[in-house]
């Protein structure tokens, strides 16, 4: 999604903001553009550039062409008109006198431009954001006020989701923002201050970031920020200290981002159970969720997008199985849209790697609505999802860049793994010596992760063969079935080879049709009660010409009988084989985008975290 940066303070400000918008490349873009107010000139000079940064940086020649000290920056990722220069931001009042930047959608900006056009203003580009930015001059022309009075009367008029970025011309050295629904952080340090979508634009320069709440403004000025309510009040907005290093957000010697992040998933895992396993017992504590609360479920909800949606397809065979409570699993968009029957005691738990996807706020919102208790898993702390929630499980992956989820991933399913667990125990399903049988089953996931990534070379050069393929299935049964979706996904995502999950049983009800000769077919094969099953739907597909790839655990070799390719995961409780078996389909999707020469963390069409609906 759409990624902003503003400096203000005694650097030249190009440079700066060129490499804040390099470290938010990774959110997704197809054109970017800054603009920078020279105060000699008093002027507000814009460039802008469609493609990848590298063209910006040369037509501006990486910064040095364009003085001033106070400026803003933007990568967009096309929603209203195509990736152009002209779509591309800041936009700008005709004068130039107000200019900006903007992360979201503007729902009604057909109408509020028709009422800009009465007034006798013209648009250039097919975008929201000019309207947006010609109805802040609007305001500020008409009632002579300041940039909060106009921002405020313009956020009151606006419907949808903003983070905005604004300079004024006749306000030099000052940074504007104003926030509804899109992530907006700030920060100042040594007499400079901050403006970005999110952290790792601006870890370099502090740790102590301030979030902007829902339409609220700010002003950034003399390394300084001031706060308003729309109302023009100033209130206060305390920091969050940020834990995680700068560094964590660099590749560090990996070609990628992806294969760094799938190789920290043994740490993402180890410090996420750490924080809620003491002396060898599941303790919510730091969760902020007592026993008595979480006993008083008679219902889960689990609500995701994507990846984090597959969790909550593998965590509904988990929690019912351990714990003997109803699971239902939501797809946020849809969930937000209808009215799910749920029993008052249900508990909603949101699970959101970014805390920011759009989809996923907005269901959060309804199940508070209805007044269900919350708890939501998120990577990412002081997000959306994390402060409006009424429990949050931080994961510990820290920042993770790759577009496609590895480590956030995993780091999401122990963290389900664990409430599963001590859900199970609460509800009296487990003894104590059971729990800490799971518990210990669970600590000892990193070093089995560690030993299956020994083994990649041979998934790399399985990769190399089926690098041409046009298509590939994933079957599994149960847990496997959620796998597989996650499987699928990340084919599909990074490779552009399109895949389709299925649930083994469901294959022969059309989708073998599609099975030709050489047809790729991967069944996941960890669950001992269904595995029987799901290897006669692989014969069905292999009698059809399909060639064979199965994922199972190392005591289940007789599977060579059957399949082409295998690969073994080490042994684990059946309920936890997702967060195994899933290694090998992220190294295979890894290995198939590097095998076609595909721009792996950065795939394309996609943003790291959809801020928009
Ligand atoms: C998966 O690799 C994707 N990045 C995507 O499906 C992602 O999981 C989804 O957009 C949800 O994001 P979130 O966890 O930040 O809410």
């Amino acid at each position: 999604m759409c990624g902003i940066v503003g400096y203000t303070g005694a650097k030249e400000a190009a440079p700066v903001l060129l490499s804040g918008l390099r470290k938010l490349e990774y959110r997704g873009y197809d054109s970017a553009g800054l603009a920078v107010l020279d105060e000699a000139k008093g002027e507000i000079e814009i460039v802008k550039a469609k493609g990848r940064l590298d063209v910006l940086a040369e037509k501006t020649g990486n910064g040095s062409n364009i003085n001033g000290h106070c400026g803003i920056g933007h990568t967009r990722w096309a929603t209203h008109g195509e990736p152009s220069e002209e779509n591309a931001h800041p936009h700008y009042s005709d004068d130039c006198a107000v200019v900006a930047v903007h992360n979201g959608i503007i729902e009604n900006y057909q109408e509020l431009k028709e009422k800009l056009i009465r007034h006798g203003y013209s648009f250039h580009s097919q975008t929201d954001t000019e309207v947006a930015v010609k109805l802040v001059d609007y305001y500020y022309k008409k009632y002579f006020g300041t940039p909060i009075d106009a921002m405020n009367r313009a956020m009151v008029r606006m419907r949808g989701s903003y983070a905005l970025g604004l300079l004024f011309k006749d306000y030099p050295g000052e940074i504007y923002a104003a926030r509804k629904d899109s992530p907006l952080v700030l920060g100042k340090a040594d007499g400079d201050a901050f403006l970005a979508s999110d952290v790792a634009a601006i870890l370099e320069y502090t740790r102590d970031i301030y979030y902007l709440g829902d339409l609220q403004c700010a002003r950034l000025k003399d390394g300084e920020l001031t706060f308003y309510n729309l109302d023009g009040d100033e209130i206060t907005i305390e920091p969050h200290r940020i834990e995680w290093d700068a560094k964590a957000a660099e590749k560090e010697g990996y070609e990628h981002f992806m294969m760094k992040e799938i190789y920290e998933q043994p740490r993402a895992i180890r410090d996420t159970l750490n924080s809620v396993i003491k002396d060898g017992r599941l303790d919510l504590s730091s969760v902020g969720i007592s026993d008595e609360e979480l006993a008083s479920a008679d219902q889960i909800c689990m609500i995701g997008c994507g990846s984090a949606y597959h969790i909550c397809v593998a965590l509904q065979y988990v929690i019912e199985d351990l714990a003997g409570i109803p699971v239902r699993i939501e797809l946020a968009s849809e969930y937000r849209y209808r009215e799910a029957v749920l029993s008052k005691d249900t508990l909603c738990i949101i699970i959101s790697q970014s805390g920011e996807t759009a989809d996923s706020i907005a269901a959060l919102r309804k199940a508070k609505e209805h007044g269900l208790r919350t708890l939501s898993v998120v990577n990412v702390v002081g997000s959306t999802i994390a402060r409006e929630s009424d429990h949050v499980f931080y994961t510990m992956a820290g920042p993770e860049i790759s577009v496609a989820t590895t480590k956030a991933y995993s780091a999401q399913l122990a963290a389900c793994y664990a409430i599963a667990v001590r859900l199970a125990s609460v509800k009296g399903r487990l003894d104590d010596a059971r729990e800490r049988e799971l518990a210990e089953e669970l600590l000892a996931i990193p070093d089995k992760i560690s030993r299956i990534l020994e083994d990649k070379n041979r998934i790399q050069w399985f990769a190399s063969k089926f690098a041409s393929s046009k298509d590939g299935f994933l079957i599994g049964r149960g847990i496997d079935y959620a796998t597989a979706m996650e499987g699928s996904l990340k084919m599909k995502e990074i490779s552009y080879i399109h895949s389709e999950a299925y649930a083994a049983g469901e294959l022969k009800h059309g989708t073998i049709s599609l099975i030709e000769q050489g047809t790729l077919v991967i069944g996941i094969l960890t669950q001992p009660h269904v595995m029987e099953k799901t290897l006669s739907n692989m014969v069905e597909c292999k009698s059809r010409g399909a060639y064979l790839m199965g994922i199972t655990t190392k005591d289940h070799v007789e599977i060579e009988d059957t399949v082409d390719f295998a690969v073994y995961i080490p042994e684990i409780d059946p309920h936890f084989a997702t967060i195994l078996a899933v290694i090998p389909m992220q190294l295979l999707g890894y290995y198939l985008s590097v095998s076609k020469g595909l721009d792996v963390d950065k795939p394309r069409n996609l943003a790291k975290s959809v801020t928009v609906e």
